[in-house]
């Protein structure tokens, strides 16, 4: 008869004895216990869901990598299939969850958010469409997807504005955040809404814009005002949220220095060894036929708005980070990360 020698394999602890401790529970505002579990690292689990409206954007990428990051399960609203391909990576097996919606379909709303205890909405448009004004996405849009998860029951919503949004700014757009806030106010009266100014990044249309089209930038003498911040600096101040029970309010999260278009193209033009622009300044008047002429080609160009957006400068408000437990970089730190592609050699 053959021995059979039985070989014990021996598993890390971690994966075979769920510990819990105290601080592995968490209560959220609606009374619902989160329960974090699982063994550190990539497959930790928060007990936390998140649905991020809007992530399929420049900073939704982001946001949901670090919630995902973090053991963190996300919903990803999509409209485009390609555009969410990215996403599914950034988190564990079955934590990036996608889901079609239609930000008008306020029944593909609820089936996005129902299961959520935190929504994030970072929906937002640089240029009107002719199927989506300001209006629809800034407030009918922000207003719907607040109202549905309020009456879902929802614990948490956190909206995403800009820093310069005001009821009598001269551009339609900051016009249309403001009122896009108030909508939100009314309908969750807790939310987190968070006041972002121009953000840098991989994607960004700030340093890339900079780098391609100066001449945009040179409208205004190049005076205009800015305060540029790190698309992951904001990204992580909303990760962050999800470890604060509740924080009602609205906060301005601006980059730590003022800076004039000036200064940023002379930037720009350092770090990429290209030299300066010699494109001259545009008039005004000029700009804004150009730009509304541009509305007439098929991509997404220059909006008649966003040169109106070009003459203002950014609010001067104090910054919110502490709340956010954030220390903001300046933009030197970065910039030759995201600008070297465009150097000649
Ligand atoms: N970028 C900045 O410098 C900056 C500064 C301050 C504040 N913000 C605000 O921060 C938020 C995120 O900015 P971002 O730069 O990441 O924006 P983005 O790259 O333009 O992405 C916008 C997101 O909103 C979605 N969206 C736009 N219109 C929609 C519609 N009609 N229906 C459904 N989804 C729609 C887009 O979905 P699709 O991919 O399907 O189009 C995308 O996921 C926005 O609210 C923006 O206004 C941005």
């Amino acid at each position: 008869m053959l021995a059979v020698s039985a070989k014990v394999v021996r598993l890390p602890r971690a994966l075979t004895h769920s510990k819990r401790a105290l601080h592995d529970l968490t209560a959220l505002p609606s009374n619902k216990p989160v329960i974090a579990y699982g063994p550190p690292g990539r497959s930790a689990t928060t007990g936390h869901i998140a649905t991020v409206f809007g992530c399929t954007g420049f900073m939704g990428r982001y946001v949901v990598a670090k919630l995902a990051k973090a053991g963190t399960q996300v919903i990803v609203p999509y409209r485009d299939e390609d555009e969410k391909r990215h996403l599914k990576v950034t988190g564990d097996l079955g934590q990036i969850v996608n889901m079609e919606w239609d930000l008008r379909r306020p029944d593909q709303i609820e089936e996005c958010l129902r299961h959520s205890d935190i929504v994030y909405n970072l929906v937002g448009r640089e240029y009107e469409t002719k199927n989506f004004s300001y209006e629809d996405v800034h407030v009918k849009g922000a207003g719907m997807i607040a109202n549905v998860a309020a009456q879902a029951g929802v614990d948490r919503f956190v909206h995403v504005s800009h820093l310069n949004a005001a009821h009598d700014s001269p551009s339609a757009f900051y016009r249309s955040k403001a009122a896009g806030e108030e909508a939100v106010k009314e309908a969750f009266p807790t939310a987190t809404i968070v006041r972002p100014s121009l953000m840098y990044g991989y994607e960004d249309r700030l340093l890339n814009n900079v780098a391609f089209w100066a001449i945009w930038w040179k409208l205004n003498h190049m005076q205009t005002k800015v305060r540029p911040v790190h698309v992951m600096d904001v990204a992580q101040a909303l990760a962050n949220l999800i470890q604060i029970p509740s924080m009602p309010g609205t906060f301005n999260l601006p980059g730590p220095s003022t800076m004039t278009y000036e200064y940023l193209i002379t930037l720009v033009s350092t770090v990429t060894y290209n030299p300066p622009s010699r494109a001259p300044v545009l008039p005004k008047l000029v700009a804004l036929w150009l730009a509304k002429m541009a509305q007439y080609v098929w991509w997404p160009a220059l909006s008649p708005d966003e040169v109106i957006r070009r003459y203002i400068d950014d609010v001067d408000v104090p910054g919110d980070w502490d709340k956010f437990g954030i220390t903001p970089d300046e933009i030197e730190e970065h910039a030759i990360t995201y600008l070297r592609r465009y150097r000649s050699a």
